[in-house]
C-alpha cells in the first residue's frame, strides 16, 4: 500500500551555477521522481507533486485526464502578498493557453498557420534584417553595453512588430509591463500599476487595429470577422507575452553560455552547420521556463507507483526532464554536437509552444550574426556578478554586461 508522503514546501530554484537548475532536482529523479509538494494557497494548503522524470512529464502532457484549465489549476507559485482566497475564474475568450480541447483547438487552429515551419522560413530575410540592423546599430555604441537592452530586446520589439503588426513603441511599452508581471516577487502595487498599464495599452493596441486593420497576424484575425475585441485582446497578450518574456531571456542568457562555454562557441564558429544543433542543446541545457509546466487531473490517475487523485495539480519540472540521464547521455555536460531534439524546452502535447519555430529562427539567427560580427565578444564583468532573473517565470539574466575591440 502507498504511504502518506511527507510533502516538500516548494519547487526547488537555488541555482549554484548560473545554467545548472537546482540539484535538488537529480535527487528527486533518483529517489522520488513524483514527489508531493504542498501549493500554500489561500485560504488553505493544497496537495499536489512535482514531477521530474522526461518520460512521466511527457506522458502527462499527452493524457487528456490532466487539464491545463485556470478554474482548476493550484499554480507553482502564487503572488508574494496575501490574498484573501485564490479563486481563479475560467480563462476569458480567446486566451487558449488555459483552455482545454476543444476551446483550446478552435483558438489555436486561427494561428497555427502563421507560426508553420514554411512561414517561418519565409519569414527569415526579414528577421535577418532585423538582427543586421540592430547589430548595426550595437557597433555604434561604446562598450560596454548591456546586451538585453542594446541589442537584444530592439530584434524582438521589432520581430514582434513584424508578425503582429503592433507598433514597436507600443511593443517596448507592453515588455516593460509584462516584464514585471512575470516576475514572481512583484509588489501588490506594483502588480497593480503594471497589470492595470498593460490592460490599457493592450485595449488601445487592438483598438486601433480594429480602426485600421492591417496585414499582419493581429489584423488578419481581426479581418476574418469571426472574433470579438476581447479575443483579439486575449489573443493578443497570449502571444506578445509569450514572445516577450522567453526568446529575449533564451538569446541573453544563451550568449552567456557560449561565452562561459568557448571551446562549445568555437566549434560553432569552425563549422556553422553546427548551429541548428546547437541552438537545441541551448534550449535543453537552460530550459528557460525554470517553474515548469502546471496541469491538473481530472480523474484520479495511477502513475509512477503514485496515485495523482482528481484536482491535484502537478508541476512538470521542464529543466528537470531536461536533464533525465535516461533521455541525454551526461545530461550535466552543455555539448554542442548532441542529438538534443527530445527536448522539452517548448513543451509537449497540444499545448506545444505555438512560436517555437519563430524562437528557433531568433535565436540561430541571433548568435550567429553577434558573433560573426563581434568576433571577439566577451563579459565585461566577472561572471559572478552577472545579475540572474530567477525570481520570474521564465529564467534568464536582468542585464549581460560585454565588450568588444
Ligand atoms: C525560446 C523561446 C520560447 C520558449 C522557451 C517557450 C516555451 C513555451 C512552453 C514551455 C510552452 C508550453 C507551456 C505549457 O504546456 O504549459 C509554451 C507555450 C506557448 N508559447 Fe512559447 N516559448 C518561446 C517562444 C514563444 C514565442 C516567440 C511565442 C510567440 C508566438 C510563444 C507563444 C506561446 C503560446 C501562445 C503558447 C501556448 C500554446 C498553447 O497553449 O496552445 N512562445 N511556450
Amino acid at each position: 500500500m502507498e504511504t502518506q508522503p511527507k510533502s516538500i514546501p516548494v519547487i526547488p530554484t537555488t541555482r549554484t551555477c548560473p545554467f545548472d537548475p537546482d540539484a535538488e532536482y537529480k535527487r528527486l529523479r533518483e529517489e522520488d521522481p513524483i514527489s508531493p509538494i504542498t501549493f500554500d494557497i489561500s485560504p488553505g494548503p493544497k496537495e499536489g507533486w512535482l514531477v521530474t522524470k522526461h518520460a512521466d512529464i511527457r506522458a502527462i502532457m499527452t493524457d487528456s485526464r490532466f487539464s491545463h484549465r485556470a478554474e482548476l489549476l493550484a499554480l507553482a507559485t502564487t503572488p508574494p502578498f496575501d490574498v484573501p482566497s485564490y479563486d481563479p475564474e475560467p480563462s476569458g475568450p480567446g486566451s487558449f493557453v488555459r483552455m482545454d480541447a476543444p476551446e483550446h483547438t478552435h483558438y489555436r487552429r486561427l494561428l497555427t498557420g502563421f507560426f508553420t515551419v514554411r512561414r517561418i522560413q519565409e519569414y527569415e530575410p526579414t528577421l535577418a534584417g532585423i538582427i543586421d540592423q540592430c547589430l548595426d546599430e550595437l557597433a555604434e555604441l561604446e562598450p560596454p553595453v548591456d546586451l538585453l537592452k542594446a541589442f537584444v530586446q530592439k530584434v524582438v520589439y521589432r520581430s514582434v512588430n513584424s508578425v503582429m503588426g503592433v507598433p514597436a513603441e507600443d511593443v517596448a511599452e507592453l515588455d516593460e509591463h509584462f516584464s514585471v508581471i512575470m516576475r514572481i516577487d512583484y509588489t501588490l502595487e506594483e502588480f497593480i500599476h503594471h497589470n492595470t498599464l498593460l490592460n490599457e495599452t493592450l485595449a488601445r493596441v487592438v483598438k486601433n487595429l480594429f480602426e485600421n486593420p492591417n496585414d499582419k497576424l493581429l489584423g488578419k484575425l481581426i479581418a476574418t470577422g469571426e472574433l470579438t475585441e476581447e479575443e483579439v485582446t486575449n489573443i493578443a497578450w497570449i502571444t506578445i507575452g509569450g514572445a516577450l518574456d522567453t526568446t529575449p531571456n533564451m538569446l541573453t542568457l544563451g550568449t552567456f553560455a557560449f561565452l562561459e562555454h568557448p571551446d562549445q562557441l568555437a566549434k560553432v564558429k569552425a563549422d556553422p552547420e553546427l548551429m541548428e544543433r546547437a541552438v537545441e542543446e541551448m534550449l535543453r541545457y537552460l530550459t528557460i521556463s525554470h517553474l515548469g509546466a502546471t496541469r491538473v487531473a481530472l480523474e484520479d490517475v495511477e502513475i509512477g507507483g503514485r496515485t495523482i487523485k482528481k484536482g491535484q495539480s502537478v508541476v512538470l519540472s521542464l529543466p528537470s526532464g531536461n536533464r533525465d540521464p535516461d533521455q541525454f547521455e551526461d545530461p550535466e555536460t552543455f555539448d554542442v554536437t548532441r542529438p538534443a531534439r527530445r527536448h522539452m524546452a517548448f513543451g509537449f502535447g497540444i499545448h506545444q509552444c505555438l512560436g517555437q519555430h519563430l524562437a528557433r529562427a531568433t535565436l540561430r539567427l541571433g548568435y550567429q550574426k553577434l558573433f560573426d560580427r563581434f568576433p571577439d565578444l566577451r563579459l565585461a564583468v566577472p561572471a559572478d556578478q552577472v545579475p540572474l532573473r530567477d525570481k520570474a517565470m521564465h529564467y534568464g539574466v536582468y542585464e549581460l554586461p560585454v565588450t568588444w575591440g
